[in-house]
């Protein structure tokens, strides 16, 4: 029988439930640190996708088993000439070939559509690791794609915090953003933020490295934002959120998440903490990450781990979570296939 593709069907639970055990099992051998993948979370985009994200999902099958399954994630309110690639191949199924079939199935799409690239990550090794097997990198490689960005997965150990310490930074942190106050919330941004959050969420991308990654400013307001909420909500994330607001305009100007899949208690991803250019150099960055921790640990009792990625290259933030305790557990490579 071979390989054969085919639109997975959301209604065909027999087919979610094999491709779900696919996901789980690569993850196991490919990032066995962290915790399984959330069913939510991955069935998501069927019933609740992001805005401005349109995603289009493929079953692999070897000899009629399902084997592997690609997800292309069109970009529609802006970045339309790129696709984001999700391949996964089951280990028990690898150098088969159904991942450069699943490859192909893609680009043909993305051809058909006039899309101009696809983006990916892999995992790739950190120093030291170079001799390790990293099945995504050299499938990258092999199709053509060229590595545009480094990054670096650090991880907190929650449970070896050096509270002395910390409290030491957040003491200076509070000292040098005289005029600031900080403000939290979990979940839905509160009406007030939410037009600044919108804007400092609009900036990342162009504040962080992008290294050789085309990529363009995201278009994000209030609306979308919402949008973005109701999205997590449905996967049943929940998030922590600390912001630095400057007393003399009233403005949101620095916001740090904090967000944990719905089945876990243990594991939470570090996301965005940005600053706005005009109130820089104030620590507002390490404040809002400091007393972030504090947030959700107060929720979060049994929290452990806390991951984050950052751009090899992005030494500012590099240097905050280094003084909060964070330590390079992966590296990873973010390719680029122009077609
Ligand atoms: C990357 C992945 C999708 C490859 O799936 P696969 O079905 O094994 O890939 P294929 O059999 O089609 O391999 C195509 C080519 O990629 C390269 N390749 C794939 N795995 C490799 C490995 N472990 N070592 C060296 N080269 C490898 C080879 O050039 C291979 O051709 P060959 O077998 O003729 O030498 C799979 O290993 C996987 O799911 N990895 C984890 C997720 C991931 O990193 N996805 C990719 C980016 S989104």
């Amino acid at each position: 029988m071979g390989i054969s593709v085919s639109p997975l069907d959301p209604a065909d639970q027999a087919t979610l439930d094999a491709v779900y055990r696919t996901a789980v099992a690569a993850q196991a051998v490919d990032e066995p640190d962290l915790p399984p993948l959330c069913r939510r979370r991955f069935e998501a985009p069927l019933r609740h996708p992001m805005p401005g994200v349109d995603t289009r999902w493929w079953v692999a099958r070897l000899d009629g088993v399902p084997a592997g399954w690609l997800r292309l994630y069109l970009h529609t309110l802006d970045n339309t000439d790129n696709a984001s690639v999700e391949l996964v191949v089951d280990p028990a199924h690898r150098r088969r070939g159904v991942g450069r079939a699943l490859h192909e199935h893609g680009l043909r799409l993305l051809r058909e559509r006039g899309g101009k690239r696809l983006v990916g990550s892999t995992v790739s090794p950190l120093p030291g690791e170079e001799g390790r097997e990293l099945p995504g990198a050299a499938f990258a490689a092999a199709v053509g794609a060229k590595p545009a960005l480094a990054d670096v997965r650090r991880r907190l150990d929650v449970t070896a915090l050096d509270r002395p310490r910390l409290a030491g930074l957040l003491a200076g942190a509070r000292t040098a953003a005289a005029g600031y106050r900080t403000v939290r919330w979990s979940n839905r941004t509160p009406e007030e933020y939410v037009a600044d959050v919108a804007y400092l969420e609009g900036r990342l991308l162009v504040d962080a490295p992008l290294g050789d990654l085309e990529w363009e400013q995201e278009k994000v307001d209030a609306e979308r934002i919402r949008g973005t909420e109701r999205a997590l909500d449905a996967r049943g994330v929940r998030r922590y959120n600390v912001g630095a607001v400057h007393e003399a305009s009233g403005r949101l100007v620095a916001w740090s998440m904090v967000s944990l899949a719905a089945n876990t208690t243990w594991h939470a991803w570090q996301q965005i903490t940005i600053v706005d250019p005009a109130h820089r150099g104030h620590r507002l960055g390490l404040l809002t990450k400091i007393e972030n921790l504090d947030h959700a640990l107060a929720h979060e009792p049994e929290l452990r781990v806390i991951d984050t990625f950052n751009a090899a290259a992005n030494n500012h933030m590099i240097a905050i979570n280094e003084q909060l305790g964070y330590r390079p557990a992966a590296g990873s490579t973010d390719w680029q296939l122009t077609i």
